[in-house]
């Protein structure tokens, strides 16, 4: 039976990293069915509208997503549509391993944190308004209910995967009630876990923590915008946005896509590394169940990782974006059984 999943490519460098994408999941062999659509400036240009009905019904029907980067305008017009579709589906865990492939030259060597970012509220939700002429509000909400879930989220995943440690990461210093309540709630549910260690670490030194020595840190836990600016820095250890897949999970949907964004400067050049989405496409493999299919592409990306000419030239190669992908898809056909941990 073929995997329905709701596709929407985005803009940017969205089409070209989701169509290589694409191409290499449906050389596997699995069947996927895929129900494709424009969302942002794009679909507003023919419907009327940022997200389309039809979206919000597709993915009401699959429940999965793999999703292309979509650009949100910077200081005004329309809000982000990825804050709109976390929030409407309830993906509260947004995932984002940071680990280094092989034969990459990166700035650190056998990087592997884990980074789970609350996803529905916070500083990042954008609730703002001009109280008089000159003067702006912006609310930070930050509730029991989701602090606690996302802690308990990254507790489950450490025991269930033999993590060692986690730390929430805070300015409880200054934010006294909202961050303070952030790290009640990541402590009580710490409590349940003593087979973890648990830390907190302030959102600025953790920054400073992080550049002289990531190996100090095994999972980190964090609210929303914290987790945003967190996750660009640690893209840098393992060879920069062109490497990190994420994962947003809820209840029973999830959606999954790279970490970067439409990067408009490379747009409609071939220039993208399509290895971010491919990452995030194989979180989505897994979550399928199609573990045949995620080994296949991993052994074949790490075969093709190993040719310098093959690669993207964010990371010193000359291939651009589809021709990386047929690189993946010609080793994928080579069929070399041999274990990888990409
Ligand atoms: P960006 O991630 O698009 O680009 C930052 C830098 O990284 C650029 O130099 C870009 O060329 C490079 N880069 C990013 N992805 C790459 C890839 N796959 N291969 C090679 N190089 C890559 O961040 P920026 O410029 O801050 O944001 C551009 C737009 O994307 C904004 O409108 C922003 O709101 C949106 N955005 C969307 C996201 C999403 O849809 N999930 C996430 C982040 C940003």
């Amino acid at each position: 039976m073929a995997h329905r999943i709701t596709l929407i490519p985005g803009d940017g460098i969205g089409p070209e990293v989701t169509n290589a994408v694409v191409r290499i999941l449906e050389a596997t062999g699995v069947k996927f069915e895929w129900e494709t659509f424009a969302v942002g400036a794009d679909a507003y240009e023919k419907s009327g509208e940022y997200i389309p009905r039809e979206v919000i019904e597709s993915i009401e029907r699959t429940r999965v997503v793999l999703k292309g980067p979509v650009t949100t305008p910077v200081g005004g017009g329309f809000s982000s549509i990825n804050v709109a579709l976390r929030r409407k589906f309830d993906l509260y865990a947004n995932f984002r391993p940071i680990r280094n492939l092989p034969h990459i030259p990166t700035r650190y060597p056998d990087v592997d944190l884990i980074i789970v970012r609350e996803n529905t509220e916070g500083l990042y939700s954008g609730l703002e308004h001009e109280v008089v002429p000159g003067v702006v509000e912006s609310l930070k909400i930050i509730t029991e209910k989701a602090s606690t879930r996302i802690a308990r989220f990254a507790f489950e995943y450490a025991r269930r995967y033999q993590r060692k440690k986690i730390h929430a990461i805070h300015k409880a210093n200054i934010m006294k009630m909202s961050d303070g309540l952030f790290l009640r709630c990541c402590r009580a549910v710490a409590k349940d876990y003593p087979d973890i260690n648990y830390g907190e670490h302030i959102v600025d030194n953790t920054c400073m923590q992080l550049v002289m020595n990531p190996y100090q840190y095994d999972m980190l836990v964090m609210e929303n915008l914290y987790g945003d600016i967190l996750s660009d820095l640690c893209a840098a250890f393992v060879g920069g946005l062109g490497f990190v897949p994420s994962a947003n999970i809820g209840d029973d949907c999830a959606m999954f896509e790279a970490v970067h964004g439409s990067a408009p400067d490379i747009a409609g050049k071939n220039l993208a590394n399509p290895t971010a989405l491919l990452r995030s496409a194989l979180l989505m493999v897994r979550h399928l169940n199609e573990h045949g299919a995620s080994t296949q592409i991993r052994n074949a990306l790490e075969r093709v990782y190993r040719h310098r000419e093959k690669l993207t030239r964010d990371i010193g190669g000359q291939a651009g974006t589809s021709q990386f992908a047929d690189a993946v898809i010609e080793e994928m056909q080579k069929g070399v059984a041999e274990p990888a941990r990409v």
